[in-house]
């Protein structure tokens, strides 16, 4: 295929931790998938990851184990490597800070900040965390206790080097409001602009003289770079520049996407562009702040006690189900809980179920029929048409959604068409048809039908799991390229008739989930907790129910879990026609979903006119229900006595943002 354009995306660079988990795994598998996106799509794409090496706490810990700092990051590197080849995270090029193709260049940006009066020389007194890496001042500080993390702080002076951050702090402003797709998602944006810019920025200290285990400022050596300042460099140096060999730098500078988690969305926003701009060099096109996995309420991390293995999680149910699970989840940019249990149901639901069962009985019926050879279609009827549709409407929804970084709506369109294509079988009883000639008949264009949209499924989720479409093609017996890629979607019916099928596998096998759960409660990794994270007994609790549970009716906290509560805004509401009962709601959850209708029994407390632009609480991952002919999509809380004579409806306070989730 022709190609397009180029485009460039980056996770951040990880610290060298020897317990990455599946929050870790969260931003790479999301990089990685829009990577895979974008090269589905025919863009010369380059997708960077790499390690971030250097700083105090690498210097400890090496010191603590005997070793020197890059011996302890060396064996560290290999073992993120490995997980990344595991979870299929499949990038161009893996930056380290402790390249000597990364220092040169650092050292080469300090020097032109320095020259140009951009980086000056003073004295530093402060705070510094060394968990985080981060310089505070007094002011900044939380309790006398890091901002961030809520750690303790120490107590810092020394002669350092300085950013002058603050000469920049008025263009940075203008920059920002001026192009509104620079900071994503907007929540994101506006904390940046009045947290931390409109109250201004001080200079910032960029050279520590009591860290050895660092890039060196070449022209003052007992000085280090500031970790923040050389991490961030690793996006330009891996491209090549200020150097001889800067062929990538001028082909894929400036990056279309700096996909980061939203603690670090500062360092990108605030340092990252300020640095470029000095520099003289475009910025990156979008900085996308995404949330975090959390686990019990808590963040995941080693140093929080809670990780989850991801190594697991692949091992035992393989990377593409853990990959559909993270991103099908949660919507990008919000956090998520993460649970066993959760991730479980998603796959025994939506993967053996769903895709799995859809694929397997759908050849099993073409063996059954027609010794496995795929029928021609006759004449498409209604039914037909109306999935053919929903198939040939895919791709640009899909589009849609990854251009806005939605990988949970563009997923949740591709299970629609599962669904659908499930439906339409279970409509056309195939059992029944098989039974008369002019049934048969029928029934070629109904198995055609079913075969080409489950090659459309293949191809639309091959960005998220890569592992799946291959066995799908398989199945159908498509050995073409020309079937397995992107433009093959832009009319339905190139799938060749005659084709031979082959049942194989089931693509995902149905788990007990109890049995499950309860391995995981003797050999799930989770470390001993912090002091506000639960106790190791309700971690434990977390993944298996008790017996008590069973009898005095508690549930555990992952039971709650599973209940999708968000804040909604009613934009439409009417009556049910035919109901005294029943209003139709038609609720926003953000700019950035579909609208939902809701049906709710609430028409002889509420008028219409009451609810429009009320914010309630729904229950919004309830499976769809047909109330009166019209599909409600969750449910609203409300309060009632008994005899539900008196009813109120449940809210929450002024002030928050529609779509919000509530735990
Ligand atoms: N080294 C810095 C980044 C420098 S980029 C110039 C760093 N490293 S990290 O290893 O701590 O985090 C790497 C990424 O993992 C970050 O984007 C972070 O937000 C993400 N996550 C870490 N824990 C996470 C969750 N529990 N959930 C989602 N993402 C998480 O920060």
């Amino acid at each position: 295929m022709e190609k397009k354009q180029t485009f460039y995306i980056t996770t951040p660079i990880y610290y060298p931790s020897d317990n990455l988990h599946i929050g870790h795994a969260y931003c790479s598998v999301a990089t990685d998938t829009m990577a895979r996106f974008q090269k589905q799509q025919g863009f010369d794409t380059f997708f960077l990851t790499g390690t971030d090496e250097h700083g105090q706490k690498i210097e400890r810990k090496a010191a603590e184990k005997g070793v020197t700092p890059q011996a302890y990051v060396d064996e560290i590197v290999t073992g993120i490597k490995e997980l990344w080849k595991l979870m299929d995270v499949d990038y161009d090029d893996f930056i380290r800070t402790s390249d000597e193709r990364h220092a040169v260049v650092v050292q080469k940006i300090f020097r032109q900040l320095y020259d140009q009066g951009d980086i000056y020389k003073g004295t530093y007194e402060g705070w510094y965390c060394t968990p985080c890496e981060s310089f505070f001042t007094e002011l900044q500080l939380k309790d006398g206790c890091c901002p961030d993390c809520g750690r303790p702080v120490e107590k810092t002076s020394e002669e350092s080097y300085f950013f002058r951050l603050s000469k920049y702090q008025d263009w940075l402003i203008e920059y920002i409001e001026t192009h509104p797709d620079f900071i994503q998602p907007v929540s994101r944006k506006n904390e940046m602009l009045n947290n931390f810019l409109r109250p201004g920025l001080s200079d910032l200290c960029v050279s520590r003289t009591t860290l050895k285990w660092g890039i060196p400022v070449d022209f003052d050596p007992k000085h280090t770079v500031y970790v923040w300042l050389d991490a961030l460099t690793n996006y330009i140096s891996a491209l090549g520049y200020g150097t001889d060999h800067d062929e990538l730098f001028k082909k894929y500078w400036p990056a279309d996407i700096h996909l980061v988690g939203k603690e670090i969305v500062r360092f990108h926003t605030i340092i990252w562009p300020i640095t470029l701009h000095a520099l003289g060099l475009p910025l990156p096109k979008q900085v996308f702040g995404h949330g975090w996995l959390v686990l019990d309420g808590v963040k995941m991390g080693k140093s929080m006690g809670n990780g989850v293995d991801p190594v697991v999680l692949c091992n035992k149910y393989g990377s593409d189900a853990i990959r559909y699970f993270l991103m099908r989840e949660m919507p990008f940019g919000s956090d998520g809980q993460f649970s066993n249990e959760a991730l479980l149901n998603r796959i025994n639901a939506d993967l053996a179920n769903d895709l799995g069962n859809l694929v397997s009985r759908s050849v099993a019926m073409v063996e059954k029929y027609f010794d496995g050879v795929l029928p021609a279609p006759g004449s498409y009827h209604k039914l037909d048409s109306a999935l053919i549709e929903l198939a040939l409407s895919s791709p640009a929804k899909e589009r849609q959604h990854m251009a806005e970084l939605q990988f949970s709506l563009a997923l949740g369109d591709i299970w629609q068409l599962v669904g659908e294509c499930n439906r339409y079988i279970d409509l056309n009883t195939p059992w029944v048809l098989c039974k008369t000639p002019e049934g048969q008949e029928r029934l070629k264009t109904v198995l055609y039908v079913l075969c080409e949209c489950i090659r459309f499924v293949a191809v639309l989720i091959a960005p998220t799991m890569p592992r799946t479409p291959g066995k799908i093609f398989e199945q159908l017996g498509i050995g073409q390229e020309n079937l397995k890629v992107w433009d093959s979607l832009r009319s339905f019916g190139m799938l060749t008739e005659g084709t031979k099928v082959r049942k194989g596998d089931a693509l995902f096998p149905r788990l007990d989930i109890q049995k499950e759960l309860e391995a995981f409660g003797l050999g799930q990794k989770i470390s001993p907790a912090p002091q506000n994270a639960p106790s190791p007994k309700q971690a434990s609790a977390k993944v298996a129910p008790t017996k008590e549970d069973a009898g005095n009716g508690h549930i555990s906290i992952d039971d709650f879990a599973k209940v999708q509560l968000r804040v909604a805004r009613v934009l439409e509401a009417e009556k049910v026609e035919g109901s005294d009962k029943l209003l139709k709601l038609r609720l926003s959850l953000g700019e950035k979903e579909p609208l939902r209708t809701v049906v709710s029994g609430i028409a002889k407390h509420y008028t219409p006119e009451e609810m429009k632009d009320r914010q309630v609480v729904l229950v919004s991952n309830l499976r769809p229900a047909k109330l009166r002919g019209i599909l409600s999509e969750g449910m609203i809380l409300c309060a009632s006595t008994a005899d539900d004579e008196v009813l109120k409806l449940v809210s929450v306070q002024e002030g928050m943002q529609d779509g919000a989730f509530i735990r």
